[in-house]
């Protein structure tokens, strides 16, 4: 563990009292109101910078948070002063009632914005009643544009489902689409240039992500990172010097458009260049834990506060609290790495 220890319900009058009403502020003045909702640590996919391929341990369902259970703390969550939800996993599709799920958040007052973060393969089916239920928008993993290499970097990913997916996405309007890589040294970043092509055709948001090193894939993603800096360099020497492109500060891409392109570019480097200062977000884990960083272990337990009875008011002030508590930095640049969970349980 790092930084605080686990916070638990246990000694539920152990913290102050914040105030209702107000933006949930952290001790260093973020405003943070951007919660990142894993709904089950599975996947239909076992892509290698993210799981390895065998030996993934899962939760046994009644580990989860229920529907119910999870509505009442997005609606403390809310109450706390966060707008913005995404949906990620693992794969968010493969949770039980996700449709029925989505309109629930979508209800709650004061969410603003629900998004998902999906490997696509069921997309082609959900994404009508998804938007119906009403899904702002989805960010779609796309790592290779060759089938034979998307099955081998998703260790049996079907690359025709995915475009039916995205496909299906434009069509019912989950849009602005964001597609996503995970940038490999020697294993898609041959691909850099075609990928960054699609902006050239379509309206989408294409983002390069540094790997990073999570638990199960650390050695790969410490061979393979490849920086924002020469992934820059290396499409500006095929397409010409990249033009900026306003950049919102919540957003951990740098935002760019290849001159003349529909699309934009997105780089995302969060070994390279962390972007902790303008941090927004936390995430709930499937099991109910506030997990307050990503590249860090602590966490608040609560699936606890729920399951011995805690009101909304009580959940507000322990979700306020996690958000006073959140740690600043991260130690990848010194190779410190957190230890407790990978990314399938961490949905990115
Ligand atoms: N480094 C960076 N991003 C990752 N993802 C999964 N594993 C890693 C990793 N090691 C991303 C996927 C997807 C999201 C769920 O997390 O690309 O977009
Ligand atoms: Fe599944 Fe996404 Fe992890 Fe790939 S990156 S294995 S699609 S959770």
């Amino acid at each position: 563990m790092t930084g605080l220890a686990p916070i638990t319900f246990v000694e539920p009058r152990s913290y102050p009292s914040y105030a209702a009403d107000a933006p949930a502020l952290d001790s260093y003045g973020r405003r943070i109101d951007y919660l990142r909702v894993s709904l089950t640590d599975r996947c239909n996919m076992r892509c290698v910078y993210c799981m390895p391929a065998v030996g993934m341990k899962f939760l046994p369902r009644p580990e989860l948070l229920t529907n119910e259970e999870l509505v009442t703390v997005l609606r403390a969550a809310a109450a706390a002063g966060f707008r913005k939800i995404r949906l990620t996993g693992g794969e968010p599709m493969l949770r039980y009632e996700i449709v029925e799920l989505v309109r629930a958040i979508k209800s709650i007052p004061g969410i603003e914005h629900i998004a998902m973060t999906t490997n696509a393969l069921r997309l082609g089916k959900l994404a009508g009643p998804l938007k119906e239920a009403g899904l702002d928008r989805v960010n779609i993993s796309i790592d290779s544009l060759d089938p034979q290499k998307f099955r081998q970097i998703t260790r049996g990913g079907s690359l025709d489902d995915v475009w039916a997916g995205v496909r299906a996405a434009d069509e019912v309007g989950l849009r602005p689409i964001k597609l996503n890589a995970v940038v490999v040294r020697g294993m898609n970043d041959d691909e850099v240039i075609r990928l960054a092509a699609l902006t050239t055709e379509h309206p989408w948001e294409f983002r390069f992500i540094e790997v990073m090193p999570l638990t199960g894939v650390a050695g790969l993603a410490e061979e393979g990172v490849i920086s924002t800096a020469e992934l820059v360099a290396r499409i500006s020497a095929h397409f010409g010097p990249l033009e900026p492109y306003g950049q919102d500060p919540s957003d951990p891409a740098r935002r760019y458009r290849i001159p003349g392109a529909p699309g934009k570019l997105g780089f995302i480097s969060a070994v390279t260049d962390p972007f902790c200062a303008t941090c927004n977000r936390m995430r709930l884990t499937a099991e109910g834990r506030l997990h307050l960083c990503l590249l860090r272990d602590d966490e608040l337990d609560l699936r606890a506060a729920v399951r011995s009875g805690a009101g909304q008011d009580e959940i507000e002030q322990l979700i306020r609290h996690a958000v006073y508590v959140k740690p600043w930095g991260h130690g990848l640049p010194e190779g410190v790495l957190p230890t407790l969970r990978g990314m399938s349980q961490l949905g990115g």
